[in-house]
This record gives structure tokens, C-alpha cells and sequence, in this order.
């Protein structure tokens, strides 16, 4: 694999480690389920993000940057992540948040006031003669345009900026999930564990790309599927699609991908991004108390509602090998309400 010429700082220790869920298998009555803990990365509590920071943020050294500019929700781990890792290399970071200042300070906001970031909000247009979809244009140009304006701030008092685009999804930062397809490989490989499946979360795309770009390349039969916490899969088929090609580009390398190949689940979404649903809630739950591992609303717990649904409509088989990517987000638990709710009422029955 030819990700080693490009450069690339250290942020964690690598391998993550990969565990097996037995007990989460046994109560589904499903396939055997391991995780690959892509949480346990560190910086700022961890999550996927630090695999693509490490080549984002050394792109950013080369060019002298002494500061970091990105953006997010008011929830964002992605944001999180990149404040933290910034810190660690003792850069500067800035926020955009696309979205109004909260009431209240919670979950990953906390976390990126602790670290120090400079955080900034972009309340939502509320013109209500405009169509929703002007409305999300006009957003996104307001988003882009206060990103400018404070890098030209930090221009100004002398600070090199560097732009990090939203989930950190562009190329370069999706060569970490190239890398973690091989890292993958040799960990099942040593333990001569035979995998069928490989299943991760899907907002931007830059995880799943990578992780079905490495698999292509290394030639392997692991389906990778990935479970849409954003879109409608037909929206983000083309975009898994084009990221994958774009990485394969970069690398110089020639990878013939097929939409056909592409294999998103969109019916775990819920009502939109952001919103938990029952079923990811207590697949939070079940996840919790069987096996001690702890998920979150946005993302992997959705991911995980994705994994036992397929178990039981017997996608997923008895005899299949299940990998679940961890891929982190457990801050954006301690400020979601339906899921204290789900515990409040499940402590009620048990009374
Ligand atoms: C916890 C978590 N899981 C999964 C994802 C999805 O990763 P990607 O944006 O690369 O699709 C994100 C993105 O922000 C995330 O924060």
C-alpha cells in the first residue's frame, strides 16, 4: 500500500485492539460480532476522526499552519477530535458551528470548550418565505463564509490558518481508513479469524471509503457495509463512489469500483441526523449490559440497531463473522435526552 509517502504525525497507538462481543451474540442469536475499538484513539477522547488527522494535521505542518479551522454541529466529534489532536500538537483551533448556541453546554460542546477552542455559531436562516432548500444553501454559504472570516482574523494577528473540511473527509484524511483495512487484516489474519462482514457508520463517507478502498486493494472478500446516519443511501452511494476513486487517484493506484459494489442500509437513520431513534436507543442499551461497551445516539448506536436487525431477519447469519467499527461519538451521550429517558424508564420497570 503506498500511504507510507505521504506524511503522517503520530496521534495514537496503533493497532486499536479488536474484541469479540460473545455475549451480544448470544442474545441476538446472531453471527459472531467482534469490534475494531477506533473509539480508544486518544486526543479528545478518541472517535475515528484521529486516523485522518494524522495525515490532515501533518499536511498542515508542511505548510507552516499554526492554526486550525473547522466545522461541525453543535454536537460534532469530528470537531472534538480535531481540537483535541490540534492541542496535542499545540495549535490553535477554531469551530464553526452550523447551528444556534445551546442553552445549555453539554457532551462534546464541553469538551471543546475544556481543550480551548475559539467556538463560533451560525444560527440557522428562519426566513420561512424561502424553500428548505434555499434555507440549507443559504446556510451552508453562511457557514463557508464565517469559516473565512475567521481565518482571515487569524491572518491578521499573524497565524497561519489551515482548513479542515466538515468530517475531515477529502482524500488525504481518508488514506487513515486505507490504513486501518490493513491494519484490519493483519489482526484477523494473526488470530485466523475468517471475517464476512465489515460494518461502520456512514456520515461523510470518508471511513467507509477508505475501508472499502483498502479492502478492494488488498483483495480481500470482506463485504464492507456501512449504515447512513445522514442520507438516503442513493445520495451517498455516489459519494462513497467518488471519495474511493479520489483516494485510489492519490495514491496512484488503479481500483475499478462499481456502484453495484457499494452496499449502504439508510432504514437505522431515523427521522434525520441527529435525532435518536428507539431502536438505536436500545440497541445502546443492550450493547451497555451485555458487553460493557458504551455507544452513542448519533452514530454507533444506530449502526449497532443496523447490526442486530440484520441478525434477525437473518442477513446475517449463525455462521457469519460480523466486525463492527467502533468509531467512537460516546461524548454526544451525556447530552442526549432520549436516552437518559430509555435508562429512567428501564430503572421505573425494574422497580
Ligand atoms: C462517531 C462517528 N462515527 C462515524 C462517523 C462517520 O464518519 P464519516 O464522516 O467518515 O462517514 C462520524 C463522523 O463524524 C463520527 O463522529
Amino acid at each position: 500500500m503506498q500511504t507510507g509517502k505521504f506524511p503522517r504525525i503520530k496521534l495514537t497507538d496503533l493497532p486499536t485492539p479488536l474484541e469479540e462481543m460473545p455475549r451480544l451474540t448470544e442474545v441476538i442469536g446472531g453471527p459472531r460480532l467482534l469490534v475494531k475499538r477506533d473509539d480508544l484513539t486518544g486526543a479528545g477522547l478518541g472517535g475515528n476522526k484521529v486516523r485522518k488527522l494524522e495525515f490532515l494535521l501533518a499536511d498542515a505542518r508542511k505548510k507552516g499552519a499554526t492554526a486550525v479551522i473547522t466545522t461541525g454541529g453543535p454536537q460534532t466529534n469530528h470537531g472534538r477530535i480535531t481540537i483535541g489532536t490540534s492541542a496535542k500538537l499545540g495549535m490553535k483551533s477554531s469551530l464553526v458551528v452550523m447551528g444556534a448556541e445551546p442553552p445549555t453546554i453539554s457532551g462534546n460542546l464541553l469538551v471543546d470548550y475544556l481543550m480551548g477552542a475559539d467556538v463560533h455559531f451560525v444560527p440557522p436562516v428562519q426566513d420561512e418565505s424561502m424553500s428548505g432548500y434555499d434555507r440549507w444553501a443559504k446556510d451552508l454559504n453562511n457557514v463557508e463564509n464565517k469559516v473565512e472570516a475567521v481565518a482571515e482574523n487569524l491572518r491578521k494577528k499573524g497565524e497561519i490558518p489551515y482548513i479542515i473540511k466538515l468530517g475531515g473527509t477529502e482524500p488525504l484524511g481518508s488514506l487513515g481508513y486505507v490504513n486501518a483495512a490493513v491494519e484490519l487484516l493483519n489482526q484477523l489474519n494473526e488470530r485466523q479469524i475468517k471475517a464476512d462482514y465489515l460494518v461502520c457508520g456512514i456520515g461523510t463517507g470518508g471511513t467507509m471509503s477508505g475501508l472499502f478502498l483498502g479492502m478492494k486493494l488488498l483483495n480481500s472478500n470482506i463485504k464492507v457495509i456501512g449504515i447512513s446516519v445522514t442520507a438516503k443511501d442513493y445520495m451517498l452511494a455516489p459519494m462513497v463512489l467518488f471519495e474511493s476513486s479520489e483516494v485510489a487517484k492519490l495514491l496512484g493506484v488503479k481500483a475499478e469500483i462499481k456502484e453495484e459494489e457499494v452496499t449502504i442500509y439508510d432504514q437505522y437513520l431515523g427521522q434525520a441526523y441527529g435525532h435518536p431513534t428507539q431502536d438505536g436507543a436500545e440497541a445502546i442499551l443492550l450493547t451497555a449490559r451485555n458487553e460493557g461497551l458504551i455507544l452513542d445516539p448519533v452514530y454507533t448506536g444506530k449502526v449497532m440497531a443496523g447490526i442486530i436487525d440484520l441478525s434477525r431477519k437473518g442477513q446475517f447469519t449463525r455462521e457469519d463473522t460480523v466486525v463492527f467499527v467502533h468509531t467512537g461519538g460516546v461524548p454526544g451521550l451525556f447530552a442526549d435526552e432520549q436516552v437518559k429517558a430509555l435508562v429512567k424508564n428501564s430503572l421505573r420497570n425494574k422497580n
